[in-house]
């Protein structure tokens, strides 16, 4: 991969940030990820806008227009030689020269990267459909983090997948502050039922793949709508899939060991997977 930083393009093992920037220490940063398939940017304004939007509301600053950050989020792919990447954008509040604690003191940083793709479902889970285990743990509170702003406190995830690994689950979706399903480790969450799907409202990020969901819904006339979903919900589901630039539309073939009705991939899934990825091309 190749990485970005300070008006130089490196390659990844030199990309190298100070333990004492903010984003390290404090999770003090904001990111996008996006999807480079042969060749092509996938929704790269829906990413740029959220990345903007997040600065914005951390009060982050950086010297790069969107046009500037375009031409080198396109250099770091060329460069990287991948046809198919995931492309990284980082702000972070940077440090202080003077180790001052007022966040306003610190110089803002910006680093981009693209790495060969990566997926949160491998080739046989996509096929048979991922195995995933519901945590107790509660996502951060929106209260607290504003979930729009794509951030880098996963202790909640991190914590929920351990949970699901002893619980034999592949991955994990973990609660919102009312015992409802919030999402997962990089992914939303959707459940079909009786033909219309539903994913979480409120307290999580707004992905971009959740959005194209509800656009790939629209043209084949499925209802879609966000509102909450109760752990019965899911559960009791036809069908359920997660959403995420890191794999598109992943299909959820057994929750808490128990098989989503018959355990295989369906039909609505594979119908929005297969929109999905003509998308792309
Ligand atoms: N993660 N929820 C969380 C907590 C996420 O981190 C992500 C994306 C999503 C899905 O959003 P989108 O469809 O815009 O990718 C939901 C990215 C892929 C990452 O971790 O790099």
């Amino acid at each position: 991969g190749v990485a970005y930083m300070d008006g130089q393009y490196l390659p990844m093992s030199e990309a190298k940030i100070s333990v004492l920037d903010w984003g390290f220490l404090h999770s003090d940063a904001t990111y996008d990820t996006v999807h480079v398939w042969e060749g092509r940017f996938f929704r790269l304004d829906l990413h740029l806008d959220r990345f903007w939007g997040g600065m914005q509301r951390l009060r982050m600053k950086i010297p790069y227009s969107r046009e500037q950050v375009t031409d080198i989020l396109h250099n770091c792919v060329a460069l990287s030689g991948h046809k198919s990447a995931y492309v990284e954008m980082i702000c972070t509040r940077g440090g202080s020269p003077t180790f001052s604690r007022d966040p306003r003191q610190s110089e803002n940083r910006f680093i981009a990267f693209a790495v060969p793709f990566g997926s949160v479902a491998n080739k046989e889970q996509l096929e048979r459909g991922l195995h995933v285990s519901v945590s107790e743990i509660v996502r951060i509170s929106p209260k607290s983090v504003d979930p729009e702003v794509k951030n880098y406190h996963w202790l909640d995830l991190v914590k929920g997948l351990f949970d699901a690994y002893d619980a034999g689950g592949e991955t994990a979706l973990v609660l919102d502050e009312n015992g409802n399903i919030a999402e997962g480790p990089g992914f939303n969450v959707f459940v079909v039922k009786d033909g219309g799907l539903r994913t979480p409202a409120f307290g999580v990020l707004p992905g971009i793949t959740r959005r194209s969901v509800f656009d790939l819904a629209a043209e084949i006339n499925l209802k879609a709508v966000a509102e909450d979903v109760s752990r019965s919900d899911l559960s009791g589901a036809d069908e359920v899939f997660i959403t995420s630039t890191a794999g598109g539309i992943m299909p959820v073939t057994k929750v808490d060991g128990t098989p989503i009705s018959d355990g295989s991939v369906g039909p609505v899934t594979r119908r929005l997977m297969d929109h999905y990825w003509k998308k792309h091309s």
